[in-house]
C-alpha cells in the first residue's frame, strides 16, 4: 500500500513537471508568432521618426531573418542564432538610453499586436535585458 501511494506521488510529480516544462518558445506561439512579432516590429520602426534613421542603409531582409533566429534561440526554440554579436552589430551607432527604451516600447507594441500576453512578453524582455549593456553608447 505504501509502495502504491509513493508510486502515485511520483506519477503526480512527473505530471506536474510535464505541464510546467513548456518552453518560452511554445508560450510565445512558436515560429509563426515570432515571425509576426518581427514583422510588426519592422513596421513600428518604419513609422518611428527617431528610430528609423538608425536603419538607413540596413539590409532589412537580413535584420528580419537574424532577429527571428535570435528570438527563437533566446526563447529555447529549435534555432541557433547565426548573426553577429550585439556588441558588433550596434557598435558605432551611439545608441542613447532614450532611444534604447523607445525601441523596447516598439518591440512591446509588436508583441501586443501579435497577441502575446503581457506575462509572456515580460519573460522574453527579461531574456533580452542582459544584452542592453552591449548596445548603449557604443
Ligand atoms: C533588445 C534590443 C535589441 C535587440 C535584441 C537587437 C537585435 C538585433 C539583431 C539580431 C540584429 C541583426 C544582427 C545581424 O545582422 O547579424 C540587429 C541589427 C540592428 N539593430 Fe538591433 N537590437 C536591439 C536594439 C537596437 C536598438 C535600440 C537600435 C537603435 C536604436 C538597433 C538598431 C539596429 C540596426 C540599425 C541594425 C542593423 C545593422 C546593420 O544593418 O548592419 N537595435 N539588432
Amino acid at each position: 500500500m505504501v509502495k502504491c501511494v509513493s508510486s502515485m506521488l511520483i506519477i503526480l510529480a512527473l505530471a506536474g513537471c510535464a505541464t510546467t516544462q513548456q518552453s518560452l518558445y511554445d508560450e510565445l506561439g512558436g515560429k509563426q508568432t515570432i515571425a509576426a512579432i518581427v514583422d510588426n516590429f519592422i513596421t513600428e520602426i518604419q513609422y518611428d521618426a527617431e528610430i528609423l534613421p538608425y536603419f538607413e542603409g540596413s539590409d532589412i531582409a537580413r535584420f528580419r531573418d537574424k532577429l527571428e533566429e535570435q528570438l527563437c534561440d533566446v526563447a529555447d526554440g529549435p534555432c541557433d542564432y547565426t548573426g553577429d554579436t550585439m556588441a558588433q552589430v550596434h557598435a558605432g551607432m551611439a545608441i542613447t538610453e532614450h532611444d534604447f527604451n523607445l525601441t523596447v516600447d516598439l518591440l512591446i507594441n509588436a508583441m501586443t499586436q501579435a497577441g502575446v500576453p503581457h506575462r509572456v512578453q515580460n519573460k522574453l524582455l527579461a531574456r533580452l535585458a542582459p544584452m542592453r549593456k552591449d548596445m548603449l553608447y557604443k
